[in-house]
């Protein structure tokens, strides 16, 4: 089977061709550049940005991959969530094209695609590795714990009731007067610094449940910086302040994340999502999971951000298990959560 797979939630225009398993071309053009000197993204620019690369894009996708429209068998593309006007340019492009080629469609939930998306190793999926798991997926937007049951049936444990860990990464930096996007930047700067010389709370550490919250953390930053407004102007003291706060962050991920695969019985866990890049986080979930002898599947940073990749591989999926297809007359979900991703059983 051929997928066409079409990603525009947010600020990456990206097109995939997946056969059989096997990514053969995924193209992304990000729009960090556009967005940069705003500090932030600009929804009606991001939409804009979306339409003028979208053809372009396909083509090079096509291209890269050596494949014709005609050889295609279905297309995909996300749904939600995401930005509205952002989803809608590659939504409704990837309906016309299933239109035009009078093959399936589906559209696919943005959360789910980042939930699967460290089952993609190199250039294919890799499927046959599958365990059942604990997930964490950490992005710009979200930050969710969730449970994969079986391949395609997973619940949601928890998630944050405030900021995401992406939203605190970035909201610190820009407090810090880093460049956007801020995560990158903190990261960067705590490999040099030291992650104990500040005490930053770790928020809902120490509560049962499976919910995050970050908005605390920044709050606490902003007032710490507020008291000690030269440190901006020493850069090692930059690199302590990056290393300290990156140090909380990531010391509550990794702990609330393996205390629910303990308390499930699940000897495997994942992460996937922008801020999975993240140094810190990768070196606390590595040595974590050797502790307690569990099996690690971090997604691959080329699949960590978005990318069209993980939506192409997730769709061959769920058409190889399910007869589910999406109407041509859909319409995006701007506020589709993971819990409402239609749930196939194998
Ligand atoms: O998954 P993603 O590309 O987009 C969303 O769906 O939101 O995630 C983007 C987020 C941003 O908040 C960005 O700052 C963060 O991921 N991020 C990082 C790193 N790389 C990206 N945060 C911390 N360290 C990084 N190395
Ligand atoms: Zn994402």
């Amino acid at each position: 089977m051929t997928v066409l797979a079409i990603e525009t939630s947010c600020d990456e225009t990206s097109v995939a061709v997946i056969r059989n398993g096997r990514v053969l071309s995924n193209v992304i053009a990000s729009q960090v550049e556009l967005h940069s000197e705003y500090g932030g993204v600009v929804p009606e620019l991001a939409a804009r940005e979306h339409l003028r690369k979208l053809a372009p894009i396909t083509r090079g996708a096509l291209a890269s991959a050596r494949v014709e429209p005609a050889q295609i068998d279905a297309v995909a593309a996300t749904q939600g969530p995401g930005l509205p006007n952002a989803l809608l340019i590659g939504f409704k492009a990837a309906q016309a094209f299933a239109f035009a080629l009078e093959k399936p469609f589906l559209g696919i939930n943005h959360h789910e695609a980042h939930l699967y998306s460290p089952w993609i190793a190199g250039d294919r999926a890799d499927f046959d590795a599958f365990q059942l798991n604990v997930s964490l997926i950490v992005s710009g937007g979200h930050t969710i714990l969730v449970q994969v049951l079986a391949e395609l049936t997973h619940v949601v444990l928890g998630s944050t009731i405030d900021d995401a860990a992406g939203e605190c990464f970035d909201k610190v930096a820009k407090l810090a007067g880093l460049p956007y996007p801020g995560g990158p930047e903190v990261d960067r700067l705590a490999v040099r610094g030291n992650p104990k010389a500040f005490e930053f709370p770790r928020p809902m550490l120490r509560d049962q449940s499976d919910d995050f919250s970050f908005a605390g953390l920044k709050t606490s930053v902003r007032y710490f910086l507020e008291k000690n407004p030269n440190l901006l102007e020493d850069a090692q003291r930059m690199c302590d302040l990056c290393a300290s706060v990156q140090a909380a962050i990531v010391e509550v991920l990794v702990t609330k994340t393996i205390r629910a695969a303990r308390r499930l019985g699940v000897r495997c866990v994942t992460a996937s999502g922008g801020v999975t890049c993240n140094r810190g986080l990768r070196q606390g979930l590595e040595s974590a999971c050797r502790d307690e002898r569990f099996t690690l599947r971090l997604a691959e940073r080329q699949f960590c951000t978005d990318n069209a990749a993980m939506i192409g591989v997730l769709a061959e999926r769920k058409l190889m298990h399910s007869t589910r297809k999406t109407s041509l007359d859909a319409e995006i979900l701007p506020g589709m959560s993971l819990a409402e991703a239609p749930i196939e059983a194998r």
